[in-house]
């Protein structure tokens, strides 16, 4: 039976969940044999007593240009500072300092839809070079300089490591919005973060289809005009190059092709600014409460060790492997763990291009056994759909794992064995790896060789990570009693967002505003992070995260807004009202469905209900694309206009409405659940 999902109204931790508590799995002896953490030891030198210095551990993974003086500030609360007074570049921990030994190393293997192309491998030399070179261009081309700010809207392709890495060569930030994203959502991420150059590409495959990306370009570079923000130019990069694949007109004086201007830069070499610890490296912006774009802004110096030090330990990299994380470099999974954390660590990468089931759901495995991957990191999303479309497929395939990782929602105990058994054919360890966005990092999860798995659970907060459950007055849930609460972070560390850009009053009250003790507190104990998620914790201090307390929809693993989904509806003019909603799915977690009200006078009918998925799918993207749209009589209210969207989650799941005593309108209710209930 399903249950409902989060809404304004109830946090799903409050929901009852039925998860079995499974035993533990332990990891095979020769992966032990392999860790890069294998002696218990690391978990006494991230015990509490040694915080904050223990993150030292993970900052001397890195070349400082100046040793920092003061592990972590606490002055000025929660605006915390780390490795204050060091000073690094984090282009050149990610590249340059690989040359002298791994200059031929591969440090990216692309793989191109369609499959028929074959990889193309960039080496740290030519990464190098290229990076050198963008960087070049975006300096004397563009006139950026260091804390300016640039958006890129890439899909997924080697430049796109290429353009973030420069920028961080030129200590400029960057700002990269995920290529599925509309113009709309570019556009509005364009202008909060103030940036005066776009780069982007003209198209790129996916599942057999080539996306016209370039007009997204136009459409963004209007709206945040719109919003008072000029872009003066417009980075194209050709997915051929020579041979543009879009149909929208190039903008004479404001669009120009990358490959057209690079040759003027050929072998130009740009040194790497050596930068503040804390100087910005990035923002990554992700879905909030309200209208205004949320972007987690990500430090230099606190992020890069972190990303490092969690991928050494966590994802088990080891110079020799061949790593594949088969997320997006669009979401902060592909920075932290595609992008900065490997690069550091001088790992082989794969990334590919296209979809995981296309041309058939062979595809991950083919690519696993053609590149010798052994480790790989995928989202519960893709191995539901895996798992559905070919159970059998792996077994055909000569490829061995020793580390599978997921990331971005629950997984489920069955498809988890799946993944174990039929992906991982037994021989691999899994690591379940919660975080979020605004944490740069992994903060929950198992340290593979030395802590067992326990399918459900992503496991305790990792190296120098305090979790702890708190009810809403503050008072603590103790593990093992079985009750949901918010989970929050007890500590601060290396790599939590720094700000949300430009709205430090909101980063406060969202983080920390609910369970801060003291405002005035220079303690960090004072500060408690807030998670924004409900979760239970056994006794033995795994965490099982039940889902988003807040007005977020994870639709598999995407985080998206409600007030952002109900906002592109009323963009339809005959839209009064409009409530998302998150609906168990078999496949992708969750997905949205959204109920409209018409405006007085109007009866439904004229494909209105595809007139509202199409503009939430313009405004926002196709992965927001709700899965139904039902237009209803009215929303059921609170007495003071409040929409109940517990209420009509309960309906949409078969589940229950809960108290409908104080609703200003009860008799919607049974209206809504006729409509509806007879239809699904
Ligand atoms: C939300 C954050 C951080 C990378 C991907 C998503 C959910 C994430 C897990 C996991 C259960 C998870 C949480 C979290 N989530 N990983 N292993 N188990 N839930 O980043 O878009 O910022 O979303 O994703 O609800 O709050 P994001």
């Amino acid at each position: 039976m399903s249950t409902a999902g989060p809404g304004r109204d109830v946090p799903e931790a409050q929901i009852a969940v039925h998860w079995r508590e499974e035993e533990y799995y332990y990891p095979p002896a020769r992966f032990i044999g392999q860790a890069n953490a294998s002696d218990p030891g690391i978990l006494r030198r991230f015990g509490e007593e040694n915080f904050p210095e223990c993150f030292r551990e993970y900052a001397d993974l890195l070349d400082w240009d100046a040793y920092w003086h003061t592990t972590l500030d606490t002055g000025n609360p929660p605006f915390w500072k780390w490795f204050v007074g060091g000073r690094l570049n984090a282009c050149r921990n990610c590249v340059d300092r690989h040359l002298p030994t791994s200059r031929d190393k591969a440090a990216f293997i692309w793989v191109p839809e369609p499959e028929t192309e074959p990889p193309r491998v960039l080496t740290y030399q030519e990464l190098y070079v290229q990076v050198n070179e963008f960087a070049a261009l975006l300096r004397d081309f563009c006139g950026i300089q260091q804390g300016d700010r640039v958006t890129f809207h890439m899909p997924m392709v080697p430049e796109l490591p290429v353009c973030m890495l420069a920028c961080a060569r030129l200590g400029v930030v960057h700002s990269e919005v995920f290529g599925g994203f509309s113009g709309m959502a570019c556009g509005d991420r364009l202008a909060d973060s103030g940036s005066r150059v776009l780069v982007t590409m003209d198209g790129y495959h996916r599942a057999g289809k080539l996306s016209d990306h370039k007009a997204k370009a136009d459409e963004a570079v209007q709206v945040a005009d719109k919003l008072g923000q000029q872009v003066d130019k417009v980075l194209v990069w050709r997915r051929h190059p020579g041979q543009y694949v879009s149909q929208t007109p190039m903008v004479e004086g404001r669009d120009f092709f990358v490959d057209d201007l690079l040759p003027g830069y050929r072998g130009r070499r740009v040194e790497p600014e050596s930068m503040p610890a804390e100087a910005p490296l990035f923002l990554m912006y992700s879905s909030g409460t309200t209208g205004r774009p949320k972007g987690a802004q990500h430090r230099t110096g606190g992020y890069l060790s972190y990303v490092a030090g969690t991928a050494k330990y966590y994802l088990d990299i080891h110079p020799e492997d061949t790593y594949w994380c088969a997320a997006d470099i669009g979401w902060i999974t592909g920075h932290s763990y595609i992008v900065y954390g490997p690069l550091a660590l001088g790992t082989t990468s794969v990334l590919y291009e296209g979809a995981p089931t296309h041309p058939d759901a062979g595809r991950c495995w083919r690519i696993a056994e053609r590149l010798g991957v052994n480790i790989f990191h995928t989202a519960p999303t893709t191995i539901r759909l895996l798992r559905k479309l070919g159970p059998d497929e792996p077994a055909k395939y000569d490829y061995h794992f020793k580390h599978l990782t997921t990331v971005g929602e629950p997984i489920e105990p069955e498809v988890w064995r799946w993944y174990h058994e039929a992906v991982g054919k037994g021989e691999a360890v899994i690591d379940d790896t919660w975080w979020l966005t605004e944490t740069g990092g992994f903060l929950g999860a198992t340290l593979p060789a030395l802590q067992p798995m326990k399918p459900g659970s992503c496991g305790p907060g990792v190296l120098g990570i305090y979790p702890v459950i708190y009810d809403d007055e503050g008072n603590t849930v103790e593990p093992g009693s079985g009750r949901a609460g918010n989970v929050c972070i007890r500590n601060p560390w290396p790599s939590v967002l720094q700000t949300i850009w430009g709205q430090p009053e909101r980063f406060v009250e969202l983080y920390y505003g609910k369970y801060c003790r003291d405002r005035q507190s220079t303690d960090w104990r004072d500060w408690p992070f807030l998670c924004g998620d409900g979760a239970v914790q056994a006794a033995d201090g795994y965490l099982r995260i039940l889902g988003r307390i807040d007005d977020v929809i994870n639709v598999a693993g995407h985080r998206l807004g409600t007030k952002e989904l109900e906002s592109a509806c009323l963009t339809v003019a005959e839209v009064a009202e409009a409530a998302a909603v998150p609906v168990v799915d078999e496949l992708r977690g969750r997905v949205v469905e959204m109920y409209v009200a018409l405006n007085p006078g109007l009866e439904p009918g004229g494909e209105l209900e595809t007139k509202v998925a199409r503009a939430v799918e313009r405004q926002i993207g196709p992965i927001a694309r709700p899965k139904k749209v039902w237009i209803v009589p009215d929303m059921p209210k609170t007495r003071s206009g409040k929409i109940m969207r517990r209420v009509i989650a309960g309906i949409s799941n078969f589940a229950d409405v809960g108290d409908t005593s104080t609703l200003a309108n009860p008799e919607v209710v049974d209206a809504i659940r006729h409509l509806v209930q007879s239809r699904k």
